[in-house]
């Protein structure tokens, strides 16, 4: 048997702080928004991920990384999930959380964006947004000069999407060539777990409705990405096609923040797209439920399915903070102030 001192350094040897992916990702994205997955490379993914599995290991070693950061929250739309991941991940790091409801002013009615983004950027380091129009995202990006983050626009849904491929890795071990099905509405959370499921490498099945499928711009993305991944992206209308043998099955509500008034007619649209136990049934036998919630009880999933034992929607809930706290941590040049960075 070897001995300790004749083996070769591995991996866990590096801290995490020092990695080279994670350095190298550090070095692009410092100052970046991130208004889409798009606007991560494959590799920054995985190093953002890689970064959100030690935050949740070791919170103490992040516990000053952003000391006296602001961050402000401006949200046009409702939020439990997302809007207290943001305050927790920045208050545990030494950051400071402003939260600015917008959701009886919207963005761009009392002043433009851009003069809101002038501003903004002379009191904060982040900005992060939750809109209905997307344009509103990346307009924001485009005058201000601190890194503007996508918490949910009416197209995607980025920082969901990293957390929930955390609670895959976290599962699985890895999200490469695990079969990863998608039943519902090809809405803003479908998007962005497309592209994220592409750049990890995972087989991407998504099964809607017919005039519910994905946007065709976030398609032909993900299309170019799959291929340079050597995975697959398959396009359904058949909810029992998609989920046999899927390793994971997500659903989302059929009626998104901003369709409320749709409600109506995509009841009965959706009414076979439900997860219940008999969809479940014809996954793997070791496939876990995923939702992004807030969840319709009884609508796109059932009670037994959600609260089941294949449910695994509370660890996505929890890695919002986790991932967010990396993606954090890489936009505003925390690593630095790491224990580790600094041995
Ligand atoms: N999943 C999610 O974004 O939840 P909230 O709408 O509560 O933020
Ligand atoms: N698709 C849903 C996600 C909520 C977190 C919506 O936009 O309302």
């Amino acid at each position: 048997m070897a001995s300790k001192a004749t083996l070769e350094p591995t991996e866990a040897a590096i801290p995490v702080q020092k990695d080279p992916d994670i350095l190298a990702a550090a070095a692009r994205l410092a100052g970046e928004d991130m208004c889409s997955i798009a606007d991560l490379s494959s590799a920054e993914v995985r190093a953002i991920l890689k970064l959100g599995h030690d935050v949740k290991r070791n919170p103490r070693e992040y516990r000053h990384a952003l000391d006296a950061k602001q961050m402000v929250l401006m949200f046009e739309k409702a939020s439990l999930r997302t809007r207290l991941s943001f305050e927790t991940g920045i208050n545990t790091m030494g950051g400071n959380a402003i939260f600015v409801d917008q959701t009886n002013s919207p963005l761009g009615e009392r002043e433009s964006i851009a003069d809101i983004a002038r501003n903004v950027e002379r009191w904060v380091d982040v900005i992060v947004l939750r809109t209905y129009a997307h344009d509103t995202i990346t307009e924001m990006a485009a005058n201000s000069r601190v890194p503007v983050i996508n918490a949910l626009s009416d197209f995607e849904h980025p920082c969901q999407a990293l957390a929930d491929f955390m609670t895959i890795e976290e599962h699985f071990g890895t999200a490469a060539g695990l079969n990863f099905t998608y039943v519902g509405d090809g809405n803003n959370v479908c998007h962005s777990l497309m592209l994220t499921g592409a750049q990890l490498g995972a087989n991407v099945t998504i099964a809607t409705p017919r005039g519910y499928s994905p946007d065709i711009e976030i398609v032909t993305l993900a299309r170019d990405i799959v291929q340079a991944n050597h995975c697959e992206l398959r396009l359904l209308q058949d909810p029992q096609a998609a989920v046999e043998g899927a390793d994971a099955v997500y659903t989302d509500v059929c009626v998104s923040m901003g369709f409320e008034h749709e409600s109506s007619k995509r009841a009965p649209i959706f009414r076979p797209f439900q997860v219940n136990e008999a969809l479940m049934a014809k996954a793997a036998p070791h496939a876990v439920f995923m939702h992004c919630l807030p969840a319709r009880r009884n609508a796109e999933v059932t009670d037994a399915v959600l609260d089941g034992p294949q449910s695994i929607v509370f660890d996505q809930a929890e890695n919002r903070m986790h991932a967010q706290k990396a993606l954090l941590l890489l936009l505003l040049g925390g690593l630095a102030n790491t224990a580790s960075f600094q041995q």
